[in-house]
């Protein structure tokens, strides 16, 4: 894979599957800049070669101006290619469970910011006048409900119907806009669950085992590369056959 010469921008880059997605596309030979709230980013675990073309800046995707801002920033003169939108949070609640702020801390992030990042990496890419490619994190429990989870899987739902309306808008300019849905991912994220609750959850993977975040990243570095230039408004799921059906 080579994506030398391009610059890419990861939200929600700090951690998880956008930490693991940064190191790949920085591995890769991308410029890539990590977005999110905390000041100083973790080591990115890559080769020290790598890491040095990954710079972070803090920000909040909840704040529609100050996302716009950074995004043009970033892009300043030399344009933005590529753009992976991973920052979101999860908190458990069934609905009666779900009171009007967890509901609420759930749409800014994952609803309002997923859209507001996705809209200021579209118009930098576009201003870009190159092309480019944009992938949305969404989930597996944006496809099928996940018990006690409701607001977060209310808003997964939302990124598979904006990976197809985007596409559609966008195509035609040479943006690529589709979506990796993980599997249940070991990341800080899904430090929530207790070892009873993932042992019931590994028994529902029909690959017995939970995905590792470069797993999941594979598939965001092939939707930002060369070899996706064809693939619009696609929700990939990378789940160990999850969504496939219930295991024997
Ligand atoms: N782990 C799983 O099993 C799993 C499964 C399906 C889907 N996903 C999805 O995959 C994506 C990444 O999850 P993960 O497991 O890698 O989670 P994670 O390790 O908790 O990472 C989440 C990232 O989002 C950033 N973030 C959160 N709120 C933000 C805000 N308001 N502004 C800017 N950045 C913010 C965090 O950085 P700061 O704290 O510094 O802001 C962090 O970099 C999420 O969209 C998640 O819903 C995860």
């Amino acid at each position: 894979m080579d994506l030398r010469g391009k610059t890419a921008v990861v939200v929600g880059g700090t951690s998880g599957i956008g930490r693991a997605a940064a190191g790949l596309l920085a591995e890769a030979g991308a410029r890539v800049v990590t977005l999110s709230r905390r000041a100083v980013a973790p080591d990115p675990g890559c080769s020290p070669e790598s890491a040095a073309r990954i710079t972070h800046r803090r920000f909040d995707i909840t704040d529609s101006a100050e996302t716009a801002e950074v995004f043009a920033d970033i892009a300043g003169t030399g344009g933005l290619d590529l753009a992976v939108h991973s920052a979101g949070v999860l908190a458990p609640g069934s609905a009666l469970d779900t009171d009007d702020e967890l509901w609420r801390r759930h749409m800014a992030t994952n609803v309002d910011g997923m859209f507001f990042s996705a809209r200021e990496s579209l118009r930098q890419i576009r201003a870009s006048g190159r092309g480019g490619k944009i992938v949305l994190v969404g989930s597996v429990s944006g496809q099928v409900g996940n018990p006690g989870f409701a607001a977060y899987c209310a808003a997964k739902g939302m990124v598979v119907n904006l990976t197809r309306q985007l596409a559609l808008d966008y195509a035609a300019e040479g943006i690529n806009v589709n979506s990796v849905l993980p599997g249940f991912t070991d990341t800080e994220m899904t430090a929530i669950y207790d070892s009873a609750t993932k042992a019931g959850i590994t028994a529902a993977i029909p690959a017995k085992a939970w995905a590792t975040p470069e797993q999941i990243a594979n598939a965001v570095l092939f939707l930002c590369s060369p070899l996706a230039d064809y693939v619009h408004g696609v929700n990939l799921a990378v789940d160990g056959g999850y969504l496939a059906g219930r295991p024997a």
